[in-house]
């Protein structure tokens, strides 16, 4: 498939004139100074317990915002809603993993949201939880996972959630890095009408060395008969005979600048990075983006397909959504289970208006094909939004025909674990659509797009994506590591954010973007290093080392392809291949194992020793090699090539 079909180039959509004259967004935002305009959005959309005195203290890196304010993050998600007499509005439509018609969907109000919510805090303070004390989360998509964030940022305390299918060894680094005392996981999951481990994985990862975590509050999802040490609690026993009242419980006064939750991302090269995320400025980010770019009213019924475990699940399935005091559907399962049609049967059952979810995700669907979506009526969707990688033309003309009626606009979202929220999005009501393009920035973001040297670039000319003015939900640091923080995103240029992805102007001066420029890959909209990757492969006894580059592919983006040198004279079989698979599946979780293993007897390197990666990125990408002169033993890649044509 061509990135760009000859009959859609040019195609644009301008927007519809009832969007224009009803959107939640105005055009004037837009001419707005960034100050000015984030400090109307911080006295609209949250509740203070203290009034800030300074709406930006800008010492680049450095950003404080909305100064001197005091809030808290659960009472805006939640108390603020049912003291407003909001309580019986639905907050969440449970959508269990078999599908809305199971007996086990429910919906959870405002009120009985902010009943579990105080249940499960006053359950974490008995064991020590409060203001300052960290707290991890290893959990699916069930409703416990929405209440933990929830609890935790009522109690101040600040949450670490580990994405549900990641390994044990994942969760245990990132708990200790934090130094986590608690951490809060389920028995099983449930995904695609499987039952998988969930707290075994978590005890194996903590029992292979030293750990800060001292208990373990499990949730009872499938009632497994698992097993539970001295270390563990259920939720359910551990909060049997607490108070569920909300003044048993007050939500904690945090001060603007306070760490609200860290969520470990991957950088190109070391371990995770631990980005550091704090309380107001990241919730009016994520309240004000979800309710400008989703164009949410108070009937509005929203639905974010993401998972908990990344950026896009804090800030657009818990954080913003609720703040907003809008009601949304949480999916456990997977597109293709009960049926392919289960989508189109959730959004019929609940009136979905607006659904925001990945290209991945759609393309999983345009394969499964549209009959599926026939006999559905999805004429409740007003609005669409894409997240996580660049969306094929293709695949947004498919998303806009089949699921939005031929006429709902779709949102093309960037944004990253460290900018919080979105950043580049077309806005609904004023943007002229381009199919495959984030195309605008937000009101108050300013990118520019540059080359190496600094210098800003034309149309049509590829650079780096760069953010020249702070904007509330930036990440303020990489937790216990600055020199990172200020090396990775602020060194390339002195006075810009270095977003690690490339981007081009179009004639209009729209943004196109093009993927990462650095060792991140995107896998089904998953980043992950290749560095992290390679690491897990060196994990095997025979490997002498391992070299990891990605190729696109049709379905997930990017593919991960593993170049291996064994020792001795230990030999690529499809066995050993199957085991490297499996072993880096084990390490890091299941969506990391790579497409393709290829044996050689050594890594195409340089005469100083340095793997040339570029070349491996040709060479995963079967395009021509170039100069190949400089290598050691130009042979490997003779040998790599065949195999891979094989
Ligand atoms: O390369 C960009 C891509 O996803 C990266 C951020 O990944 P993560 O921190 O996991 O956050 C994903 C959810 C926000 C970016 O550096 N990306 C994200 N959204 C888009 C995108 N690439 C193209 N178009 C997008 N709309």
């Amino acid at each position: 498939m061509s990135e760009q079909t000859a009959s859609q180039e040019g195609k644009t959509y301008p927007p519809d004139a009832e969007l224009s004259k009803s959107a939640n967004v105005r055009p004037e935002m837009l001419e707005q100074d960034l100050q000015e305009f984030w400090d109307e959005q911080a006295k609209q959309r949250l509740d203070w317990f203290e009034e800030y005195d300074q709406v930006l203290d800008w010492n680049l890196p450095y950003a404080k915002w909305f100064v001197g304010g005091k809030l808290n993050a659960c009472y805006n998600c939640v108390d603020r809603h049912v003291e407003g007499g909001k309580g019986d509005k639905v907050a969440l439509h449970v959508v269990p993993d078999d599908g809305p018609d199971s007996s086990e969907a429910r919906d959870i109000t405002f009120s009985d949201l902010q009943r579990e919510v105080v249940k499960m805090a006053n359950g974490l303070k008995e064991l020590g939880v409060g203001k300052g004390v960290p707290v991890g989360i290893y959990m699916q998509m069930i409703p416990e996972a929405v209440v933990a964030m929830l609890a935790c940022a009522r109690l101040g305390a600040p949450h670490t959630v580990v994405f549900g299918g990641f390994s044990g060894k994942a969760v245990a680094e990132r708990c200790n890095d934090l130094e986590c005392k608690v951490l809060i996981t389920q028995d099983e999951a449930m995904r695609g009408g499987k039952a998988g481990a969930q707290k075994t994985n978590a005890d194996e990862g903590l029992d292979a060395g030293e750990t800060t975590v001292e208990k373990i509050v499990v949730v009872q999802r499938t009632g497994a008969d698992i097993p539970m040490s001295d270390r563990d609690v259920y939720l359910h026993d551990l909060t049997a005979n607490v108070s569920d009242d909300p003044e048993s419980c007050p939500c904690e006064p945090m001060d603007s600048e306070d760490l609200l939750f860290l969520l470990y991302t991957s950088g190109s090269t070391g371990k995770p990075k631990g980005v550091v995320h704090t309380t107001a400025g990241y919730l009016l980010g994520v309240t004000t983006t979800h309710n400008l770019v989703f164009d949410v009213k108070d009937d509005s019924v929203y639905w974010c397909a993401a998972d908990i475990g990344w950026i896009t699940g804090h800030s657009y399935i818990t954080y913003g959504p609720l703040a907003n005091g809008c009601t949304s559907v949480l999916f456990e399962g997977v597109p293709g289970y009960p049926d392919k049609a289960v989508w189109w049967k959730i959004i019929e059952k609940y009136g979905v208006s607006i659904l925001y979810t990945s290209p991945t995700a759609i393309k999983s669907h345009m394969k499964a094909g549209e009959e599926h979506l026939q006999g559905h009526d999805l004429s409740s969707i007003k609005i669409l939004g894409s997240v996580g990688e660049p969306i094929n033309p293709d695949v947004w003309e498919w998303y806009r025909e089949h699921v939005g009626g031929g006429k709902a606009p779709i949102m093309d979202t960037w944004w990253q674990t460290e900018t919080g929220h979105i950043l580049i999005t077309p806005l609904p009501g004023i943007t002229t659509l381009k199919p495959g393009m984030a195309q605008q920035p937000f009101p108050g973001v300013r990118p520019e797009i540059r080359d190496d040297e600094g210098n800003q670039l034309d149309v049509e000319q590829t650079g780096n994506l760069v953010l020249t003015q702070p904007w509330p939900g930036m990440m303020r640091t990489l937790y216990k590591d600055d020199q990172r923080f200020k090396d990775t995103y602020w060194s390339k240029y002195s006075d810009a954010y270095f977003a690690g992805d490339g981007a081009k102007y179009d004639a209009d001066g729209d943004i196109q973007l093009m993927g990462r420029i650095d060792d991140v890959v995107n896998v089904s909209g998953h980043r992950l290093s290749t560095f992290e990757v390679e690491s897990a492969l060196v994990e095997h006894a025979d490997v002498a080392e391992a070299a990891v580059a990605a190729r696109k592919d049709d379905d997930t983006g990017q593919a991960i392809i593993a170049f291996v040198s064994l020792k001795g004279d230990k030999q690529g079989t499809e066995e050993l291949e199957q085991a490297l698979r499996e072993q880096v599946a084990q390490s890091i979780g299941k969506l990391a194992r790579p497409a393709s293993v290829i044996f050689a007897n050594d890594l195409p390197k340089t005469r100083s020793g340095k793997i040339m990666r570029r070349l491996l990125k040709n060479l995963a990408e079967g395009e021509e090699l170039g100069d190949t002169s400089t290598l050691v033993d130009p042979s490997v890649v003779d040998e790599m090539q065949k195999q891979m044509k094989g």
